[in-house]
Formats: C-alpha cells, sequence, structure tokens
C-alpha cells in the first residue's frame, strides 16, 4: 500500500472514530441504549483501525506519525477504554432491563463517550491544523481543549453544583502551560535542523551562525558575476523593461499581462559557454518591484536575483545590472522573484538556453497558463512548423506554471536526452510515453523527423502545442493524412500524431537512462544533514496568520536556516507529508537524486534544481557546497511558497545588508 494511501485510510478512520464515539454519545444522552452500544462498537473498531493504518504509516517514516503516536493515538487510547469501561456495563443492564434504562443517560456514561469524540477529533484537528511536528505545547493545548469540553459537557449534563475542582485546575494548568510553552522554540524533536541559528531576520545572519574566532562576514553584495568573457566569448547584452501591457495571443485573444519589453514570454536569452551574460533590467511601471532569476543557473549569489536577501527589489524608475559567465549548456528560464507568484502567473519570465545550438530544428517552448488557456512559447493555439524528413529536431520544455504538465509526442520515438540543463546518460528511446514535467523544470526531447510520419507535441492531452509536418510528403492536407493512415497502418509501433494519448504511461525518471560514476554517492560521508517536512498547518508566514504551507511545522521566515561551509557534502531528506505536489527547488546547487522512498535511481545519474514530490513521498538528494552565498530553498508552486514554504539556505560567514525577512 502506498503512503499516501495509508494518509487517506488515517484521514477516514479519524474521522469515523470521532463520528462514532460522539454519536455513541449523543445516543446515550437520548436514553437509546441500543444504538450507542453499537455506536460504542463501532467506535472501538474504528479507533482499534485508525492505530492498526498509523502502524502501517509508521513504515514509511516517523515522519508521517509522529504527532499520531505521540498525541492523538494516547489521547484517544485513555479516553476510548475509560468510556468503554464506564459505558458498556451500564448501557448492556439499560438495554436488559427496563428498570435500568435511566442508566443510559447518566452523566458518567454522556460524558465519557463524548469525551472520547472529543479526543478522537481532537487528535485529527491535531493532524490537519498542526502537522508536523507536534510540539509539547501543542500536545497540552490539545489535552486542555478536550478536557474543557467535557467540563463543559459535564456542566451540562450533570446540572450545575458539583463541578470537580480538581480537574478544572488541573485542565488551567495544562491549558496554560500549552500556550506558554507555545512562545519558547519547540524543543528539537527530530527535524533533523541546525537549531543553533533560531533566526528571524538574516542581517546578523554572520553573527549568529560563524563562530567567534571567524573573520568579518562576507557581504553577499560582493559575490558577483565577472566584468569580461572567458576566453573565445563575447558578450551578450539584453536591456529587459518590465512594463504593463495588453497582449494579443495568437488566437487573438487579449490578456492584461506584466511583461518583459512589451512581451510574454520576455525575449529569449541565448548564449554560448564561455560568454559573458549582462542584462539590464529596468522597471517601468511593475509598481510591486520586479527582480531577475536564473532558474536553475548557478550564478554567484549576488547575481540570483531573491529580493531582501541578494539585492533590493528594483521599483519603478530603477534598474539593476546582472552578470554572469555562461559555464554551462542547457535549457533554463528566468523571472521576477519579486511576488513571484503574481509576477510570474502575469507573465514576467522568458527563457535561457546555453548553446551551442544544436544543428537542425531546435524549439524552445516554455509553457505556461494565462488567462485560463494554456500557452506555448507565446502561443494559444499549435505551432505549425514544416520540416523535412531527416531533420535532427530539438524541443526544450519548460514549466513556468505552478502545477506539473504532461506531455506526449505523438508520431515518432524520442530520446529525453536532457533534464533541468544537465545531459542524460545513456538516454534510451521512448514511444507512448508521457513525461511529467514538475512546477520550474525543464526537458529536452529528441528524435529524427520521420518520413512517414508528421509529428504532435501534445500539452496535458487535450489539444496539440505543436505540429511537425513533413516538409516534402504534404503538398495538400488531404494527401498528408491518407499517408498517414497507411504509414501508421504499416509501421505499427510508432503512434500515430492523431492517437489518443491519455492511456500512455508516464515515464520513471529513476530507472531512465544508464548508470554513470558520480562525485559522491549515497554511502559518503555527508557534512550537513537537514531534513524537511513538507505539511500545512496554522503559522504566521510573513506576519500573516494563516493556513500555511509549512516545512517542519513553521512557515517563511521563521524555518530554521540550514546553515552549511563552502566545501560541505550536503544530504537533504524531503518527506511529503501533505496531500498536495510540491515541486522542490533550490537555488544555487544543482542536487543528486540519491533515492525516492528509498530506492537509489537504477537508470542514469539524476541532477535537478526542482523535483516533484507527490504526497507521502520521500527524497533523498544530495550537493556539494561550492557556491558561496544566500540560497532560497522552497516549493516551486509559487502559491505554496507565497504561503510559507521557504527557507534559506546560507554559507558561513556570507551576510547580506537587505532585511531579510522576504524572499519573494
Ligand atoms: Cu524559479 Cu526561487 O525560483
Ligand atoms: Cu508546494
Amino acid at each position: 500500500m502506498t503512503t499516501a494511501l495509508l494518509m487517506t485510510l488515517d484521514l477516514l478512520a479519524a474521522v469515523l472514530a470521532a463520528a462514532t464515539w460522539l454519536g455513541a454519545g449523543v445516543a446515550a444522552a437520548s436514553r437509546r441504549p441500543r444504538t450507542a452500544l453499537a455506536l460504542l462498537a463501532s467506535a472501538v473498531l474504528a479507533s482499534l483501525a485508525r492505530a492498526g493504518v498509523v502502524a502501517g504509516l509508521a513504515g514509511s517514516g516517523w515522519w508521517f506519525v509522529q504527532e499520531k503516536v505521540t498525541v492523538a493515538l494516547p489521547l484517544l487510547l485513555v479516553t476510548g477504554v475509560a468510556a468503554t469501561v464506564l459505558a458498556a456495563p451500564r448501557l448492556v443492564r439499560a438495554v436488559r432491563s427496563q428498570a435500568d434504562a435511566d442508566l443510559a443517560g447518566s452523566p458518567a456514561v454522556v460524558v465519557a463517550l463524548l469525551g472520547a469524540g472529543y479526543a478522537a477529533a481532537g487528535g485529527l484537528a491535531g493532524t490537519l491544523l498542526m502537522g508536523y511536528p507536534a510540539t509539547l505545547s501543542t500536545a497540552l493545548i490539545t489535552v486542555a481543549v478536550v478536557a474543557v469540553a467535557m467540563l463543559v459537557t459535564w456542566r451540562i449534563v450533570a446540572g450545575p453544583g458539583r463541578s470537580p475542582r480538581i480537574v478544572i485546575a488541573i485542565t488551567l494548568v495544562t491549558g496554560l502551560a500549552g500556550t506558554g510553552l507555545a512562545f519558547f522554540p519547540s524543543p528539537t524533536m527530530d527535524d533533523g535542523l541546525d537549531h543553533t541559528l533560531s533566526h528571524s531576520g538574516m542581517g546578523h545572519l554572520a553573527m549568529a551562525a560563524g563562530s567567534p574566532a571567524k573573520p568579518q562576514g562576507r557581504p553577499v553584495t560582493s559575490l558577483r558575476g565577472p566584468a569580461a568573457p572567458a576566453a573565445g566569448g563575447v558578450v551578450r547584452r539584453y536591456t529587459l523593461s518590465a512594463e504593463t501591457a495588453a497582449i494579443t495571443l495568437s488566437s487573438g485573444r487579449k490578456v492584461d499581462a506584466w511583461t518583459f519589453n512589451g512581451q510574454v514570454p520576455g525575449p529569449p536569452i541565448t548564449a554560448n559557454v564561455g560568454d559573458l551574460v549582462e542584462v539590464r533590467l529596468r522597471n517601468a511601471n511593475i509598481r510591486s518591484g520586479v527582480t531577475l532569476h536564473w532558474h536553475g543557473y548557478d550564478v554567484p549569489a549576488g547575481e540570483d536575483g531573491v529580493p531582501g536577501l541578494t539585492q533590493e527589489a528594483v521599483l519603478p524608475g530603477q534598474e539593476f545590472v546582472y552578470r554572469f559567465l555562461a559555464d554551462r549548456q542547457g535549457t533554463f528560464w528566468y523571472h521576477t522573484h519579486e511576488v513571484s507568484d503574481l509576477g510570474v502567473r502575469m507573465g514576467l519570465y522568458g527563457t535561457m538556453v546555453v548553446g551551442p545550438p544544436s544543428a537542425g530544428v531546435d524549439l524552445t517552448l516554455p509553457v505556461h497558463t494565462f488567462a485560463g488557456r494554456t500557452v506555448v512559447g507565446g502561443r494559444d493555439q499549435p505551432l505549425d512548423q514544416r520540416v523535412s524528413p531527416g531533420t535532427q529536431v530539438r524541443l526544450r520544455l519548460i514549466n513556468t506554471d505552478n502545477t506539473p504538465h504532461r506531455f506526449t509526442l505523438a508520431g515518432t520515438p524520442y530520446r529525453l536526452v536532457a533534464v533541468d540543463g544537465t545531459d542524460l546518460n545513456g538516454p534510451g528511446e521512448l514511444d507512448r510515453t508521457g513525461l511529467r514535467l514538475p512546477a520550474g523544470g525543464r526537458y529536452d526531447l529528441t528524435f529524427t523527423m520521420p518520413a512517414d510520419h508528421d509529428v504532435v507535441l501534445n500539452t496535458d492531452d487535450r489539444t496539440p502545442s505543436v505540429r511537425l509536418t513533413r516538409q516534402a510528403s504534404a503538398p495538400t492536407t488531404t494527401a498528408g493524412t491518407t499517408a498517414d493512415t497507411t504509414a501508421s497502418a504499416a509501421a505499427g509501433v510508432t503512434a500515430s500524431a492523431t492517437e489518443d494519448t491519455k492511456s500512455w504511461p508516464d515515464l520513471d525518471l529513476t530507472t531512465y537512462g544508464t548508470p554513470a560514476t558520480t562525485p559522491f554517492t549515497a554511502a559518503d560521508t555527508f557534512d550537513r544533514r537537514f531534513t524537511l517536512v513538507l505539511d500545512r498547518g496554522l503559522s504566521l508566514a510573513g506576519g500573516r496568520p494563516m493556513y500555511a504551507y509549512t516545512v517542519n511545522g513553521h512557515a517563511f521566515p521563521s524555518i530554521p536556516t540550514e546553515i552549511v561551509s563552502t566545501g560541505d557534502l550536503v544530504r537533504l531528506t524531503v518527506v511529503n507529508r501533505s496531500r498536495d505536489i510540491h515541486p522542490w527547488h533550490l537555488h544555487g546547487h544543482r542536487v543528486l537524486v540519491l533515492s525516492r522512498d528509498g530506492r537509489a535511481p537504477t537508470g542514469s545519474p539524476l541532477w535537478l534544481d526542482t523535483f516533484d514530490l507527490q504526497p507521502g513521498e520521500v527524497w533523498e538528494v544530495a550537493f556539494r557546497a561550492t557556491n558561496p552565498g544566500l540560497w532560497m530553498n522552497h516549493c516551486h508552486n509559487l502559491v505554496h511558497a507565497d504561503q510559507g514554504m521557504a527557507l534559506h539556505l546560507a554559507y558561513e560567514g556570507v551576510t547580506t545588508p537587505f532585511h531579510g525577512a522576504h524572499g519573494g
């Protein structure tokens, strides 16, 4: 059984347990001992079922059950046993003899049954509202709330007069202690984080993190790119002006957008290895401000474009010049990092491809949802292109949205040759296979234009996004269609361009390609290890109380910073305890996948900058800390990032002059 399924079963069992305990109490209070007994029996079964599911879930990792094992189940056990012992014999007597009928509604029975119901509901609320990790504070508060509910019930059922003082006193003390503890940093449970720095602003990071013997900190603003290209390279100069504009999609539909130079996507940035990329960002009229972040490109920290951390947001009338060396080939993209959820959604993004470009047809295809329409490379209608058979074709898919997109390529076998800008090792031929691209991620596909098929790229199995038609054999559409039908019947294996692609299985990246040696492996000794448990919970995100997206129970900016030193080998364990997909993204570094759900990849090494965590998944990744700076580590569903799911990775000794409690 998968972890996600166990998580769902646990919720169901918890709801069922709460409902049956409460139902038993209500039935008893309304003097229906038979119903009460039946519900009591169901409640005991539901409670046992929950315990069983939790035991199963524990096999997926302590993170999935911590709050259930330490709070919910003990509370349910104590109240459930008490309720059974107190209520069951009395209910049986009430059923047996008319003379004992009143026993069903006695305060002891009703309060005990309802109490177990409150405990079951309290445990469920703890899972849903607090999430991971339960602290002593949340445990005490849960107990106090259940106790208060029981006292109030007692008062109502037994009438005034006999208030058990001692119980009131204990409840008060528990509640106050729990509330008080909430103001102290939570005792380290097992979140694996370095708690030496409980930070609330980044300004004093170096002082808090560095040892006293350390020399003065290095400001992140001094970590900038070079002024000249490498030998043989040239300077690639771009000026991007952030401005609002009404743009017209290819269908003629008009949308109000935030643009670079009046276009969406912004101007494509291209360079060859060795070139110096110099981009002058101007803000014409984007009132919330704008920056440029080079997604997946490991630029020096001062060029990374994170407002409040590496620079101030560029406000209307201001400008900022970015400079970095194109030192690695591949497909990347850029986007604003100020109010990035809104900014990227409105159109402040573009593509960046570092070559040399491949021969043949080379299409860069950023996918974006604009006004509810899927826009590929700025078009909301299929791009039609004639390609002569035998031509090498490369498609560079870039997901600029918040959620995954599924791509299918019909009409030809193909290879997935690069992921997130890094070439895969020994990528095999794929046919009738879907590709699920995480938010922020990139896939490069290659194939040779076939002589017998047109080729269609579909996005989300709906409409075609790109249609490549054979140049020589398609003088009229009728002829093309006829040729298609005959050819696919003859070829048999290769999907025709018109085939329904919905049933095609998704490629599992962890089994694709062939293994190769990597600079480090899971067997190495790691200098730092961090565990990030992704969940939801009531929290303050940037000062606003909300049902936030949390990491280890906290929301930005109060998630403890990951501190590393230059040269460290760092291992990250990322756990998705929530019911959402989280595309996890680290700035400034590529990470090597060590395992997903405990299984090491069996195919090509996977170097990613964004990886999707499905509900219940646990990923282990690692990187060498060789790019000093202050970096964001966040969910690339930018709605989640905005609502708390973001933290910092800081190199010891690097400081920021900016306010820090921000990240766009
Ligand atoms: Cu593309 Cu901080 O993100
Ligand atoms: Cu997320």
